[in-house]
């Protein structure tokens, strides 16, 4: 496991000189947006395509290039020390050269050389220069030693060229990434994951909702996918980008949430229940748009109860042909303060629920829901607390994911 804090890890991102250093600055944003701590180091020749200046904004760290600044904290190797994975995006045939001869006569060199970290390259170049024997038996070399490489695909190239020599997409190098770092635990399984908050409707333009943003369902989808799961994400509405690499389904309400459920149920060797369901859905959905002048000073609305789908999941009612030793673990968002009976609360309903896990949450209006950072306490299905997790989500995601594992 990364030695960074929680979730969060130390990525060098290492740029050498070809026309997809564009694109280098998409994947350190990607990796910044994911609340990594990104420090760029760039080779002269990569500087002459994207400015210093653009990386350091992007990364919110100073940009290393030279070997003789920051002599004095020994900047050659301290990065290189410190990373938890080192990704070079793009890396050219010189640099694959240089790395698979262990040549450090730059800053990127030296970090690389200095570091136990896993290492990601992401070729780009000419279909020539990737087809040569040269460059051929350097990747070779590097892919004994360990080191990951994502792509190249195939498509346009610097001029009209088109061909094999295209860099990874930086959504797929990020990927390539991350899975570099964390374990590869859950490797061959299919996992299905509910996020966000159902929505049901009122008329075309009104629904009844709940304040889930589908951070912490979205944070064990991408975590599940860097440890080597196929996970499938069933979206209710999401305040964030759901992430690369998941195969989504996106749903309104509960019931429909329920058909999604039952379908990806069968296929599934655990389902991690994070989405805040509506217990209840209006008895009728107008047709048009409810007018006030018809409904008057007040308004009685008609509810009627949802499925349980956990429960319908458990009992064997809603996929009766899911796989035999399926993993099943639901949430409890819970308004309770006292810490005694919050956790009575919760045992009750890892009991009713018949899941194998329970992740337990206080939300409230400031807790919980809509936050960045999370605190849960895992119980099995017998109550007992198996484990407890507070920080940012990804860290959270990645503590309950050790359970299931
Ligand atoms: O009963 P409660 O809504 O507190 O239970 C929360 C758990 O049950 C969550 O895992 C949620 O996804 C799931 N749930 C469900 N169907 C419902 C309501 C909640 O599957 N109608």
């Amino acid at each position: 496991m990364a030695s960074g804090e929680g979730g969060r890890l130390r990525v060098v991102v290492g740029i050498t000189g070809g026309i997809a250093a564009y694109k280098a600055v998409a994947l350190v944003r990607l990796l910044v947006l994911a609340g990594h701590d990104v420090s760029v180091v760039a080779t002269p020749s990569a500087l002459r395509f994207v400015g210093k200046p653009t990386l350091e904004a992007i990364s919110r760290n100073e940009v290393g290039t030279d070997l003789y600044e920051g002599v004095a904290e020994v900047r050659h190797v301290a990065l290189g020390q410190a990373a938890d994975v080192i990704v070079i995006a793009p890396a050219t045939a010189n640099s694959l050269a240089k790395l698979a001869h262990g040549l450090s006569d730059d800053l990127l060199g030296t970090t690389v050389l200095a570091s136990s970290a896993p290492l990601v390259v992401a070729p780009a170049m000419h279909t020539e220069m990737w087809e040569n024997p040269a460059t051929v038996a350097n990747l070779a070399l590097l892919r004994e030693r360990g080191v990951r490489v994502v792509g190249p695909g195939t498509g346009a190239l610097t001029g009209k060229d088109v061909g094999a020599g295209r860099m990874a997409e930086p959504e797929e190098i990020l990927a390539a990434t991350l899975a570099a770092v964390r374990p590869q635990d859950l490797a061959g399984r299919r996992i299905l994951i509910t996020a966000g908050g159902t929505r049901e409707p009122l008329d075309p333009v009104r629904f009844l909702g709940n304040r889930s943003s589908g951070r912490q369902g979205v944070a064990l989808a991408e975590a599940a996918r860097d440890r080597g799961a196929a996970v499938t994400l069933v979206a209710a509405h999401l305040e964030v980008p759901p992430p690369h690499g998941v195969a989504l389904h996106q749903v309104g309400t509960a019931e429909e949430l329920a058909v999604a459920v039952a379908g990806f149920a069968a296929e599934a060797d655990a389902v991690i229940m994070a989405a805040a369901v509506a217990d209840y859905r209006p008895a009728v959905v107008a047709d048009a748009k409810l007018k006030k002048e018809a409904l008057g000073e007040e308004h009685e609305l008609r509810l009627i109860r949802n499925p349980d789908i956990l429960r319908a999941l458990t009992s064997g009612e809603l996929a009766p042909s899911r796989p035999a030793g399926q993993v099943v673990i639901g949430f409890a968002a819970e308004t309770e303060q006292d810490p005694e009976r919050i956790l009575a609360v919760a045992r009750e309903k890892a009991a009713r629920k018949g899941v194998d896990f329970l992740v337990l949450n206080r939300v409230g209006w400031a807790e919980g829901f809509a936050t960045a950072e999370n605190a849960v306490t895992v119980l099995d299905g017998h109550g007992s607390i198996v484990g407890e997790a507070a920080g940012d989500k990804l860290s959270v995601a990645h503590r309950i994911l050790d359970v299931l594992v």
